[in-house]
């Protein structure tokens, strides 16, 4: 059953924003030990930030980053109870209309592996061969708007 979350863009620095930051990291587990530092913090400070709020909790993010004619998505990462019940999807159609307002012509990513088939399963195509990204195979995904 697909459980219906609200999405907004959301402040830097603010609640949500370090409500954000905690769950990416949390998700977002990989070899590396790469987590959002400081720095990090200080250079997000113009990017778009989006949150999915179910009953009030945040429970998806990512961020959209200007790259070309594209805008990625990056630290994409759903709370680990409500994976896979359609929120994911959800954040990328708001995304879409986003990046479509914002006068971008696709959104892209840097796949995980183990997050390719939820990308292509909502239109995405990837691009190229696989490389190392803090320790783990990423491989580049297109989605035309
Ligand atoms: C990958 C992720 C963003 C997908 O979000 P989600 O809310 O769990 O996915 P949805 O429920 O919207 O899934 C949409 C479709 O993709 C499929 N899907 C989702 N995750 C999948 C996965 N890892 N492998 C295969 N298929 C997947 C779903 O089965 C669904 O297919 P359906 O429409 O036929 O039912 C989320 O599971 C997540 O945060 N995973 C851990 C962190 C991660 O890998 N982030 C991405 C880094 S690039």
């Amino acid at each position: 059953m697909t459980l219906p979350t609200k999405f907004e863009i959301i402040q830097h620095g603010g609640d949500s924003y370090l409500a954000a930051v905690r769950l990416r990291d949390e998700i977002l587990v990989n070899p590396a030990s790469v987590v959002t530092t400081p720095e990090d913090v200080a250079a997000e400070r113009e990017l778009v930030h989006v949150a999915g709020f179910l009953d009030g909790e945040l429970v998806a993010t990512c961020l959209l980053v200007p790259e070309g004619r594209a805008l990625r998505m990056k630290r994409v990462a759903i709370a680990s109870d409500v994976q896979d019940r359609g929120i994911g999807a959800q954040m990328l159609h708001f995304c879409e209309d986003h990046a479509r307002e914002s006068g971008a012509s696709e959104l892209c990513a840097h796949a995980r592996e183990t997050a390719v088939r939820f990308y292509l399963k909502v239109g995405f195509a990837t691009e190229g061969d696989y490389f190392d990204e803090d320790g783990i195979p990423h491989i580049v995904v297109r989605k035309a708007l």
